[in-house]
C-alpha cells in the first residue's frame, strides 16, 4: 500500500527529531510490505528566510493533497522580533485551521521505565499514569479578533477568546469518544467561574453529556486542573479543554510523564490528520544530537493508528520505544545517574534496531 506523507522538518531540532522519526518509519514500510512517500515541504521559520512567508500556498497544497502530515517544529529567537501574522509560529496555525483540525490529542502517558524521570513522589504515580488531554486547536483565543487600540491608559492590546455551540458540540463529542473507549471519565476544564465563553462552552459539554450516559462528566476549573496535574495526576482519564488552556495543560502534563520530549500529539477533525511532538524547536539544544526523538516517533505511531489504520505497526514502534527504555537508554532529558546517555541519532538507530 501506497501513503503518501508531507513532511515538514521546521526549525531548530525540528529537522533532527523527523530525520529519525522518517527513518523509523522507513524500517516499519520495509518490514511490513509498505511504501511510505514523503514530500518535504516548507513552514515556520526556515520558510521565511527561504521564500519571505512563514507558510507558503504550496506547502498547504500539499499537505492538502497528502495522506497525513508530520511535523517537526517550529519558531526560534531569529524570527521572534517579526510582527505577530509574519511569524514562524502562523504557519502551525494556518496548517490547522487550513486542514479543518480542530480535535488535538495528547496522550501523557509515564512508562514504568521512566518512573525515575518523573518530578513527583512514586507514592503519587502509583503503578503509572495513563491521561489524554483534549485539546481544542482551531478556535478560542488564539483565532479570535486580536489587535492594538489607544486608551485613556495609552496604547493596548487585545485578544478575544471566542467559542461557538458547534466548535464546542463537535470537540466534546471528540472527547466522550475518546473516554468512552477508556475508563469513561471525562474531566472538562475551564474558567466558568469568570469567563463568559467558558459558561457557553461547559453548557454544551452538558448538554453534548447526555448522548453519553456511561461517561461520567466532571468540570474542574482550570486553576484547580494545573494544581491537581500535580496533586494527583491519577484522579484524570480524559480532558477537554480550550485551545489556550490545553496547550498549557498539555506542557504540564508531559513533565509528568517525564520530559516534554516523550509527548506526542494528533491533530484530527478534518480528512488529513497532522502528527507532531508537543514541544517545540527547543533552541537551547538544536544542532547538537541531544534532543530526544521519542515524541516524534510516537506521534507517527499515532499517524499509523489513525489515519493509516495500521495498529499493529503502530504498536510496534511503541513497544520498540519502550524496549529502548527497558534497556536503559536515555537522552538527557530523561536521563539519571547510572544510565546510558545518547544522543537523538543513537536514540533513533535503538528503536530502529529494536523494531526488528
Ligand atoms: P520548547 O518546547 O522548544 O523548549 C522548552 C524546553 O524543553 C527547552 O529547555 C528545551 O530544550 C526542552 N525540550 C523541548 N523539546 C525537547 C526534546 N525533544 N528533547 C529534549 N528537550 C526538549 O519551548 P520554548 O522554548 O518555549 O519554545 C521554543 C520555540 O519553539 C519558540 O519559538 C516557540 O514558539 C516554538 N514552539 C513551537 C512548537 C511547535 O512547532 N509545535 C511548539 C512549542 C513551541
Ligand atoms: C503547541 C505550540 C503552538 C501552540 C505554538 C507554537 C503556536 O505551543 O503546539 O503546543 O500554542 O499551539
Ligand atoms: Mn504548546
Amino acid at each position: 500500500m501506497n501513503y503518501n506523507i508531507a513532511v515538514i522538518p521546521g526549525d531548530g531540532i525540528g529537522p533532527e527529531v523527523i530525520e529519525q522519526t522518517v527513518l523509523v518509519l522507513d524500517k516499519i514500510g520495509e518490514i511490513y510490505g509498505h511504501n511510505f512517500n514523503y514530500t518535504e515541504v516548507l513552514a515556520g521559520g526556515c520558510a521565511i528566510d527561504k521564500t519571505g512567508e512563514p507558510l507558503p500556498e504550496k506547502t498547504v497544497e500539499i499537505c492538502k493533497s497528502s495522506d497525513a502530515v508530520l511535523l517537526g517544529a517550529v519558531g526560534g529567537p531569529k524570527w521572534d522580533n517579526l510582527p505577530g501574522d509574519q511569524r514562524p509560529e502562523r504557519a502551525l496555525l494556518g496548517i490547522r485551521k487550513a486542514l479543518g483540525l480542530y480535535a488535538n490529542l495528547r496522550p501523557a502517558i509515564l512508562f514504568e521505565q521512566l518512573k525515575d524521570a518523573c518530578p513527583l513522589k512514586p507514592e503519587i504515580i502509583g503503578d503509572g499514569l495513563d491521561i489524554c488531554v483534549v485539546r481544542e486547536l482551531t478556535g478560542g483565543i488564539y483565532f479570535g479578533e486580536k489587535g492594538r487600540k489607544d486608551t485613556p491608559m495609552g496604547e493596548a492590546a487585545y485578544d478575544v477568546e471566542i467559542y461557538s455551540v458547534e466548535e464546542v458540540r463537535r470537540i466534546a463529542k471528540h472527547a466522550f469518544e475518546i473516554a468512552r473507549k477508556r475508563n469513561k471519565v471525562l474531566t472538562n476544564v475551564d474558567k466558568a467561574n469568570v469567563l463568559e465563553s467558558s459558561r457557553l462552552w461547559r453548557s454544551v459539554v452538558i448538554d453534548v453529556a447526555k448522548d453519553y450516559p456511561d461517561v461520567t462528566l466532571n468540570h474542574m476549573y482550570v486553576d484547580n486542573a494545573a494544581m491537581q496535574l500535580v496533586r494527583n495526576p491519577k484522579q484524570f482519564d480524559v480532558m477537554v479543554t480550550t485551545n489556550m488552556f490545553g496547550d498549557i495543560l498539555s506542557d504540564e502534563a508531559s513533565m509528568v510523564t517525564g520530559s516534554i520530549g516523550m509527548l506526542p500529539s494528533a491533530s484530527l477533525g478534518g480528512n488529513i490528520g497532522m502528527y507532531e511532538p508537543i514541544h517545540g524547536s527547543a533552541p537551547d539544544i538544536a544542532g547538537e544530537d541531544k534532543a530526544n526523538p521519542i515524541a516524534t516517533i510516537l506521534s507517527v505511531a499515532m499517524m499509523l493508528r489513525h489515519s493509516f489504520d495500521l495498529e499493529k505497526e503502530a504498536a510496534i514502534i511503541e513497544d520498540a520505544v519502550k524496549k529502548v527504555l527497558d534497556q536503559n537508554y536515555r537522552t538527557g532529558d530523561i536521563y539519571s545517574e547510572g544510565q546510558k546517555l545518547v544522543g537523538t541519532k543513537e536514540m533513533g538507530r535503538l528503536i530502529i534496531e529494536a523494531l526488528c
